[in-house]
């Protein structure tokens, strides 16, 4: 099962976010609950550490969603990456670890951890958001293309080739 998170909650003002989600940058205490999620959609925890760092240093934000006190769904938003085609600091960020408990797909909340990334980084002054999707996964690239990103190029991956999608931000 989900992880319970220790936060208090925002309600999220987006388009089609079922009424009992809620999405927020997370806690630092939330570092074991963000891992445990990721371990129960399948996926490795091995990042979430450094994922923490870098939030303590500025680097990133770590976003999650919450349904019944429950971390249903995470991703990061990186302001710096080491690629500064991904995130320069500056004009262009980074959406990364997106990933909604089994349980709760198909419910809009993949859509709104991206559109809340998306939000902080125009509030922040990026023009440019990027994001990368694992060649295979039709899926999450749908999600993607859907909200306006499209092709720019590959980078080879540790564990594999990764295609980066972009899009311009309002
Ligand atoms: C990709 C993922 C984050 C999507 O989360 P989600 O909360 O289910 O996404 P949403 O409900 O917001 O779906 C939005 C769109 O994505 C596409 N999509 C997502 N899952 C899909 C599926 N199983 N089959 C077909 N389309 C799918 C659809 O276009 C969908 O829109 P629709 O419901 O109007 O048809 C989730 O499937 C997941 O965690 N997958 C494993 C981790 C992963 O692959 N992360 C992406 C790394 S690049």
């Amino acid at each position: 099962m989900a992880q319970l998170v220790a936060g208090s909650t925002h309600a999220w003002a987006g388009d089609d976010l079922p009424p009992d989600v809620r999405l927020r940058p997370a806690l630092y205490e939330e570092e074991t609950a963000v891992s445990a999620l990721r371990r129960a959609c399948g996926w490795s925890a091995e990042t979430v550490a450094q994922q923490f760092r870098n939030m303590r240093d500025g680097r990133r934000e770590i976003w999650i969603a919450e349904c019944d006190g429950y971390l249903v769904g995470t991703c990061t938003v990186e302001w710096l990456a080491d690629d500064s085609h991904l995130a320069d600091g500056r004009t262009r960020a980074h959406i990364s670890n997106l990933v909604v408990h089994p349980t709760y797909r198909r419910r809009g909340i993949g859509k709104g951890l991206m559109v809340a990334v998306e939000r902080a980084a125009g509030r922040r002054g990026c023009a440019v958001i990027t994001i990368g999707v694992d060649r295979g996964n039709n899926y999450a690239r749908a999600l993607y293309e859907q909200r306006g990103y499209s092709y720019v190029k590959d980078i080879h991956a540790p564990w594999g080739l990764v295609h980066i999608l972009q899009r311009r931000l309002a």
